[in-house]
């Protein structure tokens, strides 16, 4: 979808009309129509409240006016967020009355808050709503045809086209993870994550170290080298790194399971069936990479992937198995299907290697975290409670929710292994995610850190009606959030 700003409405394009509940809203700068079209969507109902969207259409003079109006919801009670679910209110009425543009007048005044964060806000619904993953449907592609240009016009356009420019950047780069993450397993694999590294590294400047199984061996990862043993593709780790040779360097590391069967450990057939998401973490590192080429931050900026598949196959590793992660510590394998923090053991203690001023992990680590949370809101867990602020304010801004859950000390004899230094399963299916949060914390060193188990919000397998702007499978959570924190200095 193109976005661009425009002094006149295109009159072919379809008109937006952006109201707040119980006001009259600024349809008047459309003129003597105005008032013909008010009334039809009053009759359909419209009233401006949040979430709600109507459409109309009127002849004049032998040409179409269509009016696409968007509630805001009530002015006290709106915010930026309003703003990306009108967007993305407008994607889907687009798509579902075939219109391929779009214009929408953007007012100096009486719309809420500064123009620039809501123009942003706008553009980034309608950029992530009008997103589709129809790249195996055989069909007729037009007949699927949505929103391909969105036009802001009036005095303010130009004001906002350094924000729509921002919205631009970092949404390529949400719909990028979304790609990898929807497609499917047998074509992201581990191999496919470095392909995809390389072409991001070539962008920018950005350099690319990839370590494959002899490396890994030399290094001493037992956990990445653990995982893989059961798959017939090549494990890796992934060490991308943004150059600005300036400010404190944060290091984002992404748990990469291509697949995860849950190993010997099988997971039952229909929970392994969104399988292939269980690399979103590395997904939302690499879109953060592509968006940094062109953004261009001021600080150095370290991405870090362990990318494998979790598979049962003859070489599999075993319940029982005893592993030597990167930073010495043993490890004691009770259950094979907790595999991410097994691979995350290698890969933060690499990070912590690199003395970033912090890390931040991204993982979908728990099934435990989607009961607590729910499909919308990841698990935050941290050793820096200034870090973790830090995250909070990106991820309040972005309307990507988190909240905090605690890494108790009195939980940590949960994970005590008789015969290794910690073991990768607790006694219970309690605190699932607490004692995922606490494994990872012994391999960060004395780094600030910030673990997000994004298991939930991740991937979508109900539509939320709240937001318009995601979509069944995967959402690229956290990558507008990293990104805007990444550009905060
Ligand atoms: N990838 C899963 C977690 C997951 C579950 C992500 C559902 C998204 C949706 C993870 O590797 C896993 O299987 N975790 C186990 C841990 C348990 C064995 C301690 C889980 O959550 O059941
Ligand atoms: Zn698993
Ligand atoms: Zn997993």
């Amino acid at each position: 979808m193109k976005l661009s700003t425009v002094k006149k409405a295109d009159p072919k394009a379809a008109l937006v009309w952006l109201a707040y509940e119980k006001e009259e809203g600024f349809a008047n700068a459309f003129g003597r129509t105005a008032s013909v079209l008010r009334a039809r969507l009053a009759d359909e109902g419209f009233k401006g409240s949040e979430g709600q969207g109507a459409f109309a259409h009127l002849e004049e003079n032998g040409r179409t006016i269509r009016v696409v109006a968007l509630g805001l919801g009530r002015r006290p009670e709106s915010d930026v967020e309003s703003f990306r679910r009108a967007g993305g209110r407008l994607a889907r009425r687009c798509a579902e009355h075939r219109l391929a543009s779009a214009c929408v007048e953007w007012p100096e005044r009486g719309l809420k808050g500064d123009p620039r964060a809501t123009a942003k806000a706008f553009a980034e619904g309608a950029l992530l709503g009008a997103y589709r993953f129809d790249r195996y449907l055989t069909m007729d592609r037009d007949s699927l045809a949505g929103l391909e240009s969105l036009a802001f016009a009036g005095r303010a356009a130009s004001r906002v086209s350094a924000a729509l420019r921002t919205a631009r950047v970092r949404c390529e780069a949400v719909l990028f993870a979304r790609d990898l993450v929807n497609l499917p397993a047998s074509e992201v694999t581990p191999r496919r994550l470095v392909e995809e590294s390389r072409a991001i590294a070539r962008r920018g400047p950005i350099r690319l170290k990839v370590y494959g199984r002899a490396e890994l061996k030399r290094m001493g990862a037992g956990g990445i080298l653990a995982v893989n043993a059961g798959s017939a593709q090549e494990p890796y780790l992934i060490h991308l790194h943004y150059r600005k040779g300036a400010g404190k360097p944060l290091a984002l590391v992404g748990k990469g399971i291509t697949f995860d069967s849950g190993g010997l450990s099988l997971k039952p057939a229909g929970s392994m069936e969104t399988m292939k998401m269980d690399m979103s973490g590395a997904a939302a590192v690499l879109g953060v990479f592509r968006a940094l080429a062109a953004s261009r931050p001021s600080a150095d900026v370290h991405g870090i992937v362990a990318a494998t598949e979790n598979m049962p196959g003859g070489r599999a590793y075993k319940p029982g198995d005893i592993l030597t992660a990167m930073n010495g510590k043993t490890m004691e394998v009770l259950n094979t299907d907790a595999e991410g923090r097994l691979v995350l053991a290698d890969a933060l203690s690499y990070a912590a290697r690199l003395k970033p001023a912090g890390i931040i992990d991204l993982a979908t680590l728990t099934g435990a975290c989607v009961v607590a949370l729910g499909p919308l809101i990841a698990g935050a867990m941290t050793n820096d409670a200034p870090l973790l602020e830090r995250v909070k304010v990106a991820s309040e801004a972005e309307g990507e929710p988190l909240w905090e859950m605690p890494l108790p000390r009195e939980y940590r004899d949960d994970i005590k292994s008789r015969v290794a230094d910690i073991k990768n399963i607790g006694p219970s299916r309690e605190a699932g995610t607490l004692i995922g949060g606490l494994f990872l914390k012994e391999f960060v060193g004395d780094r600030p850190w910030v673990h997000l188990d994004i298991a939930g919000p991740a991937w979508m397998d109900r539509l939320p009606r709240s937001r318009p702007y995601l979509h069944l499978g995967g959402t690229g959570f956290f990558v507008r959030s990293l990104l805007a924190l990444l550009e905060r200095p």
